[in-house]
């Protein structure tokens, strides 16, 4: 039996981990350390919640006497970070707490890691590490890393922190650096569910710019799968892109959903650009793919209408989110967090 440590299971992508492996395997014992900040919800987890290999703990992953403390009490051998402030408008419009979360937080999870001597540090980053690609090329794991928004920056931050810890301490860390992914329980702030649900309310879809700029889109269950067999068998001290080679422009992917929801294009409205805003993200997985065996198994014209599906049969779960009481709602149905 392992006990892991999962930081920010509460949030998109770790919480669709959380549900796939305690429904898959019970080998693993996870302790989900989540602030619950807005991008949290424990709706997510209700059908896991009681399962005997899960205990959720709120807090905060830079609480280092907190994280020493789990660390102690859960006999913690190994850590999996998706803990983030994720979201790339909001750093704009607000850095310090990216870089408190990403940098700061992910370097106490190392300290406290080194301490206790854990057998893997599992660090969950992204492609937007790299920068922006023009039209050709992809991204490799030799790509430098170049950054160019605050989130991005402060994701770096916190991959080269778990690398120095790796060079300078021998601390086992691996990294993912996966591109966009999409499926149930994201957050509507990001491209797709907030296409689908102002769609849904015919309210105006945003799209920055000239509605051009690429994004290499990855469902969150491949993501998952990837990040489990890294987890298990990646290499210490090595980076994996995670991707499945499925570029779209933002306005192919925004008339594909008004296509699936029979409405009309005129709900598009081109918006001022993002500040910054990179052009294009796309990723080489071919390292991942030849030496942990992994493969993407869903395509995206298939994954996005199953998405969109789940979108329109879990309206009360997105409508409280965008209410703002979801917190209380879960309170009141399965008591105080
Ligand atoms: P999310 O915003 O949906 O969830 C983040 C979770 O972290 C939330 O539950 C939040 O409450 C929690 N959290 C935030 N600050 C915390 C703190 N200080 N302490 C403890 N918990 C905290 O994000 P997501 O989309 O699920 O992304 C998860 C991870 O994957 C992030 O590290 C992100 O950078 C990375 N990633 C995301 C994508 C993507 O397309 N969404 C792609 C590649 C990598
Ligand atoms: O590449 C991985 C990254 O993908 C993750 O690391 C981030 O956590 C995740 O948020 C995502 O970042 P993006 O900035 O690419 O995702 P977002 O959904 O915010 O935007 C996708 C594209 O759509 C981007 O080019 C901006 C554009 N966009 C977005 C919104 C929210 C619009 O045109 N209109 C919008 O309203």
């Amino acid at each position: 039996m392992r006990n892991i440590l999962v930081t920010g299971g509460a949030g998109f992508i770790g919480s669709n981990f959380i549900n796939h492996i305690l429904k898959s395997r019970d080998d693993w014992f996870i302790v989900n350390l989540d602030k619950l900040t807005y991008a949290g919800n424990l709706e997510n987890l209700t059908e896991i919640e009681n399962n005997k290999n899960y205990q959720f703990v709120r807090g905060d992953i830079s609480n280092r006497e907190l994280v020493n403390y789990l660390f102690e009490k859960y006999n913690i051998d190994s850590v999996i970070n998706f803990a983030a402030e994720s979201h790339v408008d909001r750093s704009i419009l607000g850095s310090e707490i990216f870089y408190r979360t990403n940098v700061i937080g992910t370097t106490v999870l190392l300290d406290v890691a080194k301490k206790f001597g854990v057998e893997k540090f599992l660090q969950v980053s992204t492609d937007e590490v790299y920068g922006s690609l023009g039209a050709t090329g992809l991204f490799t794991e030799n790509t430098p890393v170049s950054p160019n928004s605050p989130y991005s920056s402060s994701k770096a931050g916190a991959d080269l922190a778990a690398l120095s810890y790796y060079h300078t301490f021998g601390a086992p860390v691996t990294i993912t650096r996966c591109s966009n992914n999409y499926g149930p329980l994201q957050f509507p702030e990001k491209l797709i569910p907030l296409m689908i649900i102002n769609a849904l309310h015919n309210k105006k879809l945003p799209v920055y710019g000239d509605g051009l700029n690429v994004r290499d889109w990855i469902y969150v269950i491949d993501h998952n799968r990837a990040i489990e067999l890294a987890f298990e068998k990646g290499k210490i001290g090595e980076v994996y892109n995670v991707g499945a080679s499925q570029e779209m422009k933002n306005i192919e992917i925004v008339k594909l959903i008004l296509g699936i929801l029979g409405k009309s294009d005129s709900l598009i409205e081109y918006v001022k650009d993002r500040p910054g805003h990179d052009r294009r993200y796309a990723i080489d997985s071919s390292k991942i793919q030849n030496e942990l065996s992994w493969k993407p198994e869903f395509k995206f014209e298939q994954a996005i209408v199953k998405t969109v599906e789940w979108y329109l049969a879990n309206k009360s779960w997105w409508e409280r989110i965008i209410r703002g009481d979801y917190l209380k709602y879960y309170e009141n149905q399965y008591g105080k967090v």
